[in-house]
């Protein structure tokens, strides 16, 4: 490691052991960093992304909630940036689960040492985030990249998160029960919460820069997918031609990415993400409004009031 680097690292240990945690629903480490709450593992690979990733250009930021629709999004915006390049029948995403194709920045690229080189990645260079919106690297406000997000109705957001931190547990610890995990999400306790402040730092940006923040919402997307195919195209700079759309392009990318297709996908049910993680984790229902199998109806008024107050003013409902 070059010199640099070491000393971040060591600078990292020690931020660590100053910031306040709490146990994840997982059994791991969640610290507070930045006003919002980080598996402490991710922590290193986070403060190594806001610290040296250089934005391009052309790059294409997709920033989620956790379980807000990354996978899918991922899958989408790859396709549509390119589809001159693989026809469908040739995509790539036949063969890799959309999460290695688009990786993910602070969970991914800049976890591992040493840093990514990342000035040759394929372009055009499309890269995920959890990070909140004032977290975010200098170079992505400040350079010319277009800022994707993704947020969901934080009742199936969270039946979303409890299932799958069931799953990625540490092995022979206790499963958390539902209403453990629910009360710290009403607490704002879950990795990169609280829900209710990352989605506003991204609601406001879209709403002062429009052209480099588009907001969407997973239910919008589930409702009128193909608009919505349109309209990511065109905010990223990869506009259907009326050619493509005479031809049904939009139509067949949209069931191209839809989740009976991606789940069904051998790589999707079999394969391994980076030999740790089975890619079927992240496909699970798919759905709109699953949590009403899970949530009483106390449970659920009472996080629906604390989003609303949180929410109040913005203009910005779920
Ligand atoms: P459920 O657990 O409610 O089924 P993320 O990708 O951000 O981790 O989000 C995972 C959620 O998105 C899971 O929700 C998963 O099933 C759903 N999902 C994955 N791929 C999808 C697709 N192509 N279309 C719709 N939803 C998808």
């Amino acid at each position: 490691l070059g010199e640099k680097e070491a000393e971040l690292s060591d600078e990292i240990e020690q931020l660590l052991t100053t910031l306040p945690k709490v146990k994840n629903w997982n059994g791991l480490e969640l610290c507070q960093y930045q006003g919002f709450w980080c598996g402490s593992r991710y922590l290193r690979g986070m403060i190594k992304f806001q610290r040296h990733f250089e934005a391009q250009h052309n790059d294409i930021i997709l920033a989620t909630f956790p379980k807000c629709g990354t996978t899918w999004l991922k899958a989408l915006i790859f396709t549509i940036a390119n589809r001159s390049k693989y026809s469908l029948d040739n995509s790539p995403l036949l063969s890799q689960c959309s999460r290695e194709l688009v990786p993910s920045c602070d969970q991914d690229l800049f976890m591992r040492d040493p840093l990514p080189v990342l000035e040759d990645f394929p372009k055009p260079r499309i890269f995920a985030t959890h990070t909140l919106y004032p977290s975010l690297p200098k170079s992505i406000k400040n350079s010319n990249c277009r800022i994707v997000y993704i947020c969901r109705n934080p009742l199936d957001q969270f039946v979303s998160n409890w299932k799958f931190m069931l799953r990625i547990r540490v092995p022979n610890t206790e499963p958390i029960s539902i209403d453990e995990a629910f009360e710290m999400a009403c607490q704002g306790k879950q990795s990169f919460g609280p829900i209710w402040e990352h989605v506003l730092g991204y609601w406001k940006a879209s709403k002062e820069e429009p052209h480099k923040v588009l907001f969407l919402k997973y239910e919008d997307l589930k409702e009128n997918n193909k608009f919505y195919v349109k309209q990511l195209a065109d905010f990223i700079g990869y506009p259907f031609t009326e050619d493509e759309e005479k031809q049904g392009k939009v139509e067949e990318i949209s069931k191209f990415c839809s989740f009976d297709n991606m789940s069904n996908l051998e790589v999707n049910k079999n394969g391994e993400y980076f030999k740790e993680i089975k890619n079927d984790i992240f496909f699970r229902k798919g759905s709109v409004g699953d949590w009403k199998n899970y949530l009483t109806p106390s449970m659920s008024e009472h996080l629906e009031k604390i989003i609303e107050e949180k929410l109040s003013g913005s203009g910005l409902t779920f």
